[in-house]
């Protein structure tokens, strides 16, 4: 049966797959393509209090703290994840809290940063989040994520022919919703939404935008050549980078 984003990664097979990928492989899409990227556009965290959306293992609050953030909060609706995060921040005054986006209780004027890594597309209506991310922070606060690219949750057929991504099939661009996928050995619901769905909710919830990313790969970050021909070829990753306006 097809999953949301917390019950897919409480999915024990799917999880161990899933931290096996993060982990031990050479050349990740998160080594090379996203962490360089989100490096890039949350520059300096000192004194920054930051509220993380989706968190994961909260490797990124670990880092955080490390460079020197306020505080650091993570929010996930995975047992599996919240689990792993308490482990990585042991010893830190980093936090979790399981929670989903869509129901979480959102404090107002609280963080300067939200951040939110590879989990938007797991939500079906992102509206309603960004107006609670908008509230939550304060004025001229930024508003940071990566999701899937559009291109990639647009349909899933090349990947289900299986093999690794040398061409990728576009298809049913502008017909938005839910795509069910089979994926690290599980059955989930990602949301497919175009890059101009993402530019607008931001606005129409009141931010104004100042980065567009789409993971382009450089060079220096890969070990292997053939990687780095292939991560060439096909978009995997969108960042957005938007910010509360003073007084807004
Ligand atoms: C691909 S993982 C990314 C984790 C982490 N942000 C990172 O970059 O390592 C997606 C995470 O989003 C969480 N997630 C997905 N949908 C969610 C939702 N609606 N509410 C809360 N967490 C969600 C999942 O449980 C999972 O931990």
């Amino acid at each position: 049966m097809a999953q949301n984003g917390p019950e897919f990664y409480d999915n024990d097979a799917v999880f161990t797959t899933y931290i096996a990928r993060r982990e031990k492989r050479d050349d990740s899409p998160n080594d090379t393509l996203e962490k360089p990227i989100l490096d890039d556009l949350v520059g300096d965290l000192t004194g920054l209090n930051i509220l993380d959306l989706g968190c994961g293992n909260a490797q990124f609050g670990r880092e955080a703290l490390q460079r020197g953030c306020r505080s650091y909060l993570g929010i996930d609706g995975s047992h599996n994840m919240i689990i792993l995060a308490q482990e990585t921040l042991a010893g830190t005054s980093g936090e979790v809290e399981k929670a989903t986006i869509e129901a979480w209780s959102y404090p107002a004027h609280q963080f300067d940063l939200v951040i939110s890594c590879l989990a938007l597309h797991y939500v079906e209506d992102i509206r309603p989040v960004f107006t609670n991310v908008l509230q939550a922070l304060v004025d001229k606060g930024r508003f940071i994520f990566s999701v899937e690219h559009p291109v990639i949750t647009s349909c899933d057929r090349a990947w289900q022919m299986g093999g690794l991504r040398q061409h990728w099939i576009v298809d049913d661009y502008f017909e938005t919703g839910p795509r069910l996928t089979h994926w690290m050995g599980g059955d989930v619901i990602k949301y497919h939404r175009t890059v101009e769905d993402y530019f607008m909710a931001l606005r129409q919830a009141g931010f104004r935008v100042d980065e567009v990313r789409e993971s382009k790969p450089r060079p220096a970050l890969f070990t292997d050549e053939s990687t780095y021909a292939r991560r060439k070829r096909i978009p995997l990753m969108l960042f957005f980078s938007a910010y509360r306006p003073a007084a807004s």
